[in-house]
């Protein structure tokens, strides 16, 4: 339907017999004007309907209802804030779709609080009705087109532009930016444009274009920049109301009632739509003649019911059929028509508007008529103007039933007895009406008695509110650059990946050979996995993961069987002096064997000691240096067996045997190696990380033999500490090590395990934090707590099944206070952080496979690797990204990983197992 009518004085047509389809001419003139204007009257109780069946419909909308679908579709905005009034700098704002076939661009300002008030400069521009019906490609490229010649007569040069899009169509968003219309209402009806997202139509228009270099930052809906644009300092404006050539409003929302978003807390803008409100209940008796034939010779059949009794694209053209109605009846106009009176669209809002004004007059009245091609007589122009009066009046107490039911859910959701809020008012029929305002005021009175309503007139026709939202979203876009550029040293290109595995290479073979290399490829004089044999009851300890265990491993026919108890070591004695340390182990030992009926054995005994040692024996080890925060005095250089043997000593009454010492990586291939014999190497992601493999006896310089194999713990946290790995630290791993008791020590467990992750990931948040991306700019005390983030947290966080607001409830708890915004930003820091981590893991892990198949000359290897460790295990993603890392740099060895159920303690008892087994073979 064309709004935009040429006037012009038409020549006068004899009205056709056939009156208004259904409705009798009587024969009395004011009676059939009465009876006309009697259709157009809505009792209180039907205004009251509407406002229960709306109120209904808006819940059940909310709710997610599918079926039956509920009557308005309450579409939420991502606007989750009114304005603060701090929004500054320049914007271009395009409006489409509000004011009927025009189309508007503005330049706005915005100031800050501090700044005056600048008013947008702006023109509008007629769109064809061939464009507003054509294909969607041809309208947008007339915005672009609309766009460049306002910009033309600006000094904008060719900075970068960012523009707000006003599109007052129903739309489903799913991003400030991102927004698919679902249909065309009021007039328009482009091809090719339901279903598609319409600011990257516009992007391409304006790319076609190609003349001024525009981002589309922010979409928003008429209704939403009408209520962001409401002056601050009047009080909360949370609701916007739009009678234009459509009518619809917004409002702001519990987030928590709101079922498609995964959110609990805040509040979130609500376009409602109500345009489409069509429950035949509550609306079927109000719906007049008129507004059936309006319908039927709509664009958009049965559709925006609602709307076509409200909006002004309407208003003009239910007058007109009842007063050419009223004409074929012969009771105005002498029954004589005209064709303006006949042409769709020939009335138009602004000559209802001014026909009904009181000041205008009769004789304006008149004037109008026959700018109309009418000939009316004296009495015909009071009737005109009661009929455009009942119309209209009709339309503001609609529209009042439908900003009462909004008012009413807005005072239920704030529980509050009565409701002081401001509704921003914008559209072309609160401008030039001159009453529209005045009775819906006076009808909500009635229909919401408990609200005290203030009704704000918008600025510029919304555009100060669009550049508001769109100030706020080149914000949020500018963040996510900040977020993007602070993790883009965490993502590893495959190239980087395969320069740390040929880096590993480089130093296995170096450190193998007794060269300088931070692998120290630590021989363990374990040369064979348990071959079934073994039996015996066992004793082992369990020290340097998170937890330390003794326990009692009994090896027979039928399998292992494992019985342990976990002790805590306080990170005074993990840090105190080595006779502490010792001495607290064989308190928890000598209590273990009380509790176990075993006090006075002594049986063999097994320790699986997790920190690198250099072993002469299967016995002996020499502490290096103490990692992963432990740093008892006393200790490094020293055997631990030997320290171990002096605190059985001092506590006298206890007898231990102590075999083996093993490291967590042998116990794990061990204890998987009993299992499965392809299992050759073995890993540990926990509080540290390290590897050990099987590797051919005459490679290792230290170890005299040249057949035979044996475990080489590689002590791989400590690559990189010759400097190797510095290409690929970030700031935030260089903060993590020079915080750490051991600075500049294990390079590359500081960038994968438990112990550091948490660690880097706050080291993030701590720098996005001062960039103002995160936490609104607020450093809080929560986030300066060093070792917040456990692993636990870590691995909690990226758990697909965890709604964002989950995410938020952790953070919460760790005294971090957020938005949905933030929980995404951190989500996506752990993620970048534990992925970097995995993908080096695995990058070592190819390394060690790579070189047991080049050791063995094999085509391919078939290689099951044993793992343990609360990182690997936990996470929810971390072991998947290893095995594709190994896949993808060493795609000829088929890779098992076997996660080790039992811990390394058991491994301990196996590798003395073994031990005990040769030992007496050699007696015998
Ligand atoms: C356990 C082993 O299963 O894994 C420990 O028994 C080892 O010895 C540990 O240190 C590693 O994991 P975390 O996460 O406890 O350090
Ligand atoms: C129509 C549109 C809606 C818009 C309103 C007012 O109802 O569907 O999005 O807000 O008109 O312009
Ligand atoms: C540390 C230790 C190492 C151990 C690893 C896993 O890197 O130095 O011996 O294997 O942590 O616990």
């Amino acid at each position: 339907m064309d709004s935009i009518g040429s006037l012009g004085l038409q020549q006068q047509e004899e009205a056709p017999s056939c009156p208004q389809e259904g409705l009798p001419c009587p024969s009395n003139s004011s009676e059939l004007v009465q009876e006309c204007l009697q259709q157009f009257k809505v009792t209180g109780a039907q205004l009251r309907q509407i406002q229960t069946s709306l109120l209904d419909s808006m819940e059940q909308a909310l709710k997610g209802q599918a079926s039956p679908a509920p009557a308005v579709q309450m579409l939420p905005t991502y606007v989750g804030s009114i304005p603060h009034g701090t929004e500054q700098g320049d914007f271009v704002v395009l409006e489409l779709g509000a004011t009927g076939a025009s189309l508007r661009v503005l330049w706005v300002t915005l100031m800050g609080i501090e700044g005056h008030k600048m008013e947008p400069r702006s023109q509008e521009f007629v769109i064809p009705q061939e464009v507003m019906l054509g294909p969607g490609q041809q309208l947008f490229d007339f915005a672009a087109r609309c766009l460049s010649e306002f910009l033309d007569a600006l000094p904008v040069g060719n900075q970068g532009l960012q523009l707000g899009f006003s599109f007052s169509f129903p739309c489903h968003q799913t991003g400030l930016d991102k927004s698919t219309l679902i249909s065309w209402t009021k007039g328009f009806r482009c091809s090719g444009v339901e279903g598609q997202d319409v600011v990257q139509l516009l992007r391409d228009a304006i790319q076609r274009q190609g003349t001024y270099s525009i981002d589309v930052v922010a979409v928003v809906n008429d209704t939403v920049g009408t209520m962001m644009g409401c002056e601050p300092g009047v009080g909360p404006c949370e609701v916007g109301l739009v009678v234009d050539t459509g009518t619809n409003a917004c409002y702001m929302e519990e987030a928590r009632h709101v079922a498609v978003l995964d959110e609990d807390r805040g509040r979130v803008c609500i376009s409602v739509e109500w345009g489409s409100f069509s429950d035949d209940g509550a609306l079927g008796p109000v719906l007049t003649i008129f507004d059936r034939t309006l319908d039927h010779e709509s664009l958009n059949l049965g559709a925006q019911r609602f709307e076509k009794m409200i909006g002004g694209l309407y208003l003009g053209e239910l007058v007109r059929l009842v007063l050419a109605h009223l004409a074929r009846c012969g009771v105005l106009f002498g029954g004589y028509t005209s064709p303006a009176l006949l042409r769709q669209g020939g009335i138009l809002l602004e000559h209802v508007a001014e026909m009904e004004d009181p000041s205008a007059g009769a004789a304006r009245v008149h004037a109008i008529l026959q700018d109309l091609g009418l000939n009316p007589r004296a009495s015909d122009a009071e009737f005109v103007q009661h009929i455009c009066a009942a119309v209209c009046t009709r339309a503001a107490q609609l529209c009042a039933a439908a900003l009462a039911a909004v008012l009413s859910r807005l005072q239920h959701n704030r529980e509050q007895k009565t409701l002081q809020i401001a509704v921003a008012t914008g559209g072309r029929v609160f401008e030039r009406h001159p009453r529209f305002l005045s009775i819906l005021q006076e009808t909500v009175r009635l229909l919401a008695p408990e609200c005290d309503v203030s009704f704000i007139p918008s600025v510029d026709g919304g555009g100060q509110g669009v550049a508001m939202v769109t100030a706020v979203a080149a914000r949020l876009a500018a963040h996510r650059c900040l977020l993007e550029e602070t993790l883009a040293p965490f993502r590893l290109t495959r190239e980087q990946l395969a320069a740390v595995q040929a880096q590993m290479r480089e130093a296995m073979a170096k450190g193998l050979q007794g060269e300088a290399s931070s692998l120290r490829m630590l021989p363990t004089y374990v040369r064979a996995t348990p071959d079934g044999s073994e039996r015996g009851d066992f004793l082992a300890l369990d020290l340097g993961g998170t937890n330390f265990r003794v326990l009692l491993v009994r090896v027979a026919t039928g399998g292992v069987q494992i019985t342990s108890q976990v002790y805590s070591i306080p990170e005074c004695v993990a840090q105190g002096s080595g006779q502490q340390l010792f001495d607290h182990i064989v308190d928890c030992i000598v209590d273990f064997q009380q509790q176990q009926g075993l006090s006075g054995q002594s049986l063999p005994l097994g320790f699986t000691f997790s920190f690198p040692c250099r072993q002469v024996g299967l016995d002996q080890g020499i502490l290096l240096n103490w990692t992963k925060g432990f740093n008892a005095s006393d200790c490094e250089g020293q055997d631990v067996v030997c320290l171990l043997r002096e605190a059985i000593g001092r506590r006298q009454a206890v007898e231990l045997n102590v075999v083996a010492i093993v490291n967590d990586t042998v116990g794990t291939m061990m204890s998987c190696g009993y299992e499965d014999p392809h299992c050759e190497v073995g890993l540990i992601v926990g509080t540290g990380t390290n590897a050990c493999y099987m590797e051919e006896l005459q490679n290792v310089a230290s170890v005299a033999g040249d057949s035979g194999h044996m475990c080489i713990n590689m002590e791989w946290g400590a690559f990189g500490d010759d400097g190797s790995l510095s290409m690929l630290s970030t700031c935030f791993d260089a903060s993590v090590d020079q915080a750490s008791i051991n600075p500049g020590k294990q390079r590359f467990e500081k960038m994968i395990s438990g112990m550091y992750l948490g660690e880097i990931v706050r080291h993030t948040l701590l720098h996005l934090t001062s960039l103002g991306v995160l936490f609104r700019g607020q450093q809080t005390q929560g986030l300066q707590t060093r070792d917040i983030f456990k692993t636990k947290f870590l691995s909690e966080i990226e758990s697909d099944s965890l709604a964002l607001r989950q995410v938020r409830a952790i953070l919460e708890d760790l005294g971090l206070s957020l938005t949905s915004d933030d929980a995404l930003m951190v989500l996506e820091v752990c993620q970048a952080v534990s992925q970097r981590a995995a993908q080096l893991c695995g990058a070592g892990v190819a390394a060690v496979v790579e070189k047991i198949r080049e050791n063995r000359g094999l085509e391919e290897l078939t290689v099951s690797v044993g793992v343990d460790g609360t990182l690997y295990k936990l996470h929810p993603h971390f072991s998947s990204l290893v095995a594709a890392t190994v896949r993808e740099l060493a795609p000829r060895c088929v890779v098992t990983f076997l996660q080790s159920e039992d811990g390394s303690g058991k491994g301990a008892a196996l590798v003395t197992a073994v031990a005990c087994r040769l030992a007496q073979m050699t007696c015998v």
